[in-house]
């Protein structure tokens, strides 16, 4: 068994001209007529919906600077900066279309803005945050991706990033079976968080543990292989997460974990629209096929809000 190593960083330095292709959860939601808003029980953006529900966990108000890694089109921080003016945000993304999309989409703000690769960032970079912001982009950093032949492409990347599974596995008691892929980017990422003490961390990307809940069987199939999955999208390949290993790194940490579906704050209006969508075989019109992925989505993307406990 070898591995090769699955990176994104070309593609969204080089080659990224549109969002369009891959569309997030956050921006499904952002147009007011958005028919994903009426699947909803709060018939709100992403980012005020996914605010309301972490101002339940963590002293929003209080808090300063906030730093949101891969903001995409700057959705999410606009809904954020919008309810509460007192945040001084900072977003740092390695691709600069999608940068200059958010200085556009953020221009009322008085915001910092970083092109930026997230992995070679230094921990103390790190320190000045007291909320950090990761959406749907995990699955974009390094993975490992378990082969049956030893693959000799870029070698010399790769054996550093095998040492550093071998790190991962001995240090936090991560048990990686042979055929296993690795979310090694998202590992090392989290781990610079943790060790530069942000005290808030959110985390949500597409997950391989995922499990729907039993009133949802019938109409929703999620594969759940408790492995990272590939999902080929335009220019480049990302993988789902397996949050339980990030959770194990989190906890060794000393921050308390809260870890569920991103249904849990975008709750499912089961209404009759959505049952019909969701009950057919092959979906009628493009807004039936909007309503079925969205759905999945909810409940295919989990979510973790840290907080670092004090000593
Ligand atoms: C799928 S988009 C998600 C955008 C947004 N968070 C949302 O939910 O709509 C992934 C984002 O992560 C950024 N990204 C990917 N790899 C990155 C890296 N290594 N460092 C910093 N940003 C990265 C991309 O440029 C993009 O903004």
């Amino acid at each position: 068994m070898g591995y090769s190593l699955n990176t994104t960083d070309n593609y969204h330095i080089n080659n990224l001209t549109s969002l369009g292709w891959e569309l997030t959860v956050c921006n499904a939601l952002y147009p007011e007529n958005s028919p994903c808003r009426s699947v909803l029980q709060t018939k709100n953006s992403f980012g005020i919906q996914l605010y309301r529900y972490l101002e339940k966990l963590i002293p929003l108000k209080k808090i300063h600077n906030i730093l949101e890694i891969g903001g995409g089109l700057g959705y999410l921080m606009r809904d954020f900066l919008s309810l509460n003016r007192r945040l001084k945000a900072t977003m740092l993304d390695i691709s600069p279309y999608l940068l200059k999309k958010q200085k556009e989409n953020l221009q009322e703000f008085d915001v910092v803005f970083l092109e930026n690769d997230i992995l070679p960032i230094k921990i103390n970079a790190l320190a000045p945050f007291d909320l950090v912001i990761m959406n749907e982009n995990l699955g974009d950093l390094p993975t490992l991706v378990a082969h049956t032949e030893e693959n000799i492409e870029h070698a010399e990347e790769l054996a550093c990033y095998l040492e550093k599974a071998t790190y991962f596995s001995e240090k936090y008691n991560l048990p990686f079976k042979e055929e296993e892929n690795i979310n090694i980017g998202a590992m090392e990422v989290l781990e610079k968080l943790c060790h530069g003490g942000i005290k808030y961390i959110y985390l949500s990307e597409h997950s391989c543990e995922t499990i729907v809940p039993e009133r949802l069987k019938p109409y929703i199939n999620i594969e759940s292989s408790e492995i990272p999955e590939k999902i080929p999208l335009k220019g480049h390949d990302e993988y789902t997460i397996k949050f339980s290993y990030l959770q194990k790194i989190a906890k060794m940490f000393h921050y308390k974990i809260k870890r569920g579906q991103i249904a849990d704050f975008l709750p499912l209006d089961f209404n009759s629209k959505v049952l019909t969508a969701l009950r057919l075989v092959t979906p009628f019109t493009s807004e039936q096929e909007i309503i079925r992925q969205f759905v999945y989505d909810l409940y295919k993307y989990e979510y973790m809000v840290m907080i670092k406990m004090e000593k």
